[in-house]
């Protein structure tokens, strides 16, 4: 294990499934993917990887986009949101005398907002670890979360998570399922890393009218987004033995939460 890695980057290279001899760190997050990252991404996540969106994604983008396609002012806003998160998850609110030691993964973390809301919900024992592709949104990441934070970051893909079985007592994936290439491997992926008993909670695009399947093929060929069914993730999720369910729909959006059995 590298000398220079302390704290949360330290702790994090103990739960990855094979923990480089030589992390690369040089970014200020732990990069596993190096330059064999693909090199052509959907149109969607050629939008993630360029150097405009994470600058205005926390302050602009997100608030407008995910607060529409929620229903505001009928939906959460982001605040409520996170709230929601560390609730569904098991975690505090801040300011709570009493916070959990818990071990967290926020996949696919852009620029490390939710990452940070996580965080603000474990103790000073916990870890929420951040991972996403793109290495524009991570140095963002990076950049705004204050030294201190129980908080590391990995560049890596999330539908091949590198971490090892029943790594984490809590898994959080918001905003991104309905860009992996393929979100049932993804979302298998997060079940495994995910200790027996812990909390899983997907926030990600909802289909509020039957599409036929062809349109949905079609955006998802052209774009690289998938739009989910109302079932399609509960079901999903109940299909790999999660009990403990709750959803909620949005006009655009839905969240699932759930308990790994
Ligand atoms: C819209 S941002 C979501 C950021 C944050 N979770 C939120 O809720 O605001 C979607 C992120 O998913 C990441 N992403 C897409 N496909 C990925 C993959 N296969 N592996 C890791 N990250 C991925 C993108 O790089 C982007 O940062």
């Amino acid at each position: 294990m590298s000398k220079t890695l302390r704290g949360p980057a330290e702790r994090t290279l103990e739960l990855l499934r094979e923990p480089p001899d030589e992390p690369d760190v040089s970014a200020g997050y732990l990069d596993l993917l190096g330059a064999s990252a693909k090199k052509s991404p959907s149109l969607a996540q050629s939008v993630m990887e360029s150097t405009f969106l994470p600058r205005i994604y926390e302050k602009v983008w997100r608030p407008i986009g995910f607060n529409l396609a929620k229903g505001w002012p009928l939906g959460p806003d982001t605040a409520e949101e996170h709230a929601m998160a560390r609730d569904w998850l098991g975690l505090s609110q801040p300011g709570y005398a009493s916070r959990p030691p818990a071990t967290v993964l926020d996949v696919a973390c852009g620029p490390g907002n939710v990452t940070r809301a996580l965080a603000a919900g474990v103790g000073a024992a916990g870890l929420v670890v951040g991972l996403d592709a793109s290495e524009t949104m991570l140095t963002r990441a990076v950049a705004d979360t204050p030294h201190g934070d129980p908080v590391a970051y990995v560049r890596g893909d999330a539908v091949d998570l590198p971490f090892r079985d029943e790594a984490f007592d809590a898994v959080c994936c918001f905003g991104a399922l309905y860009l992996f290439e393929d979100p049932w491997a993804a979302l298998d992926g997060m079940t495994r890393v995910l200790k027996p008993g812990g909390n899983l909670i997907i926030l990600t695009s909802r289909r509020p009218l039957p599409t036929p399947r062809l349109g949905a093929d079609l955006l998802r060929r052209a774009t690289g987004f998938t739009a989910f069914g109302d079932r399609e993730i509960t079901r999903a999720l109940t299909d790999r033995g999660y009990t403990a369910l709750r959803h909620r729909r949005y006009p655009l959006m839905q969240v699932a939460a759930a308990r790994r059995p």
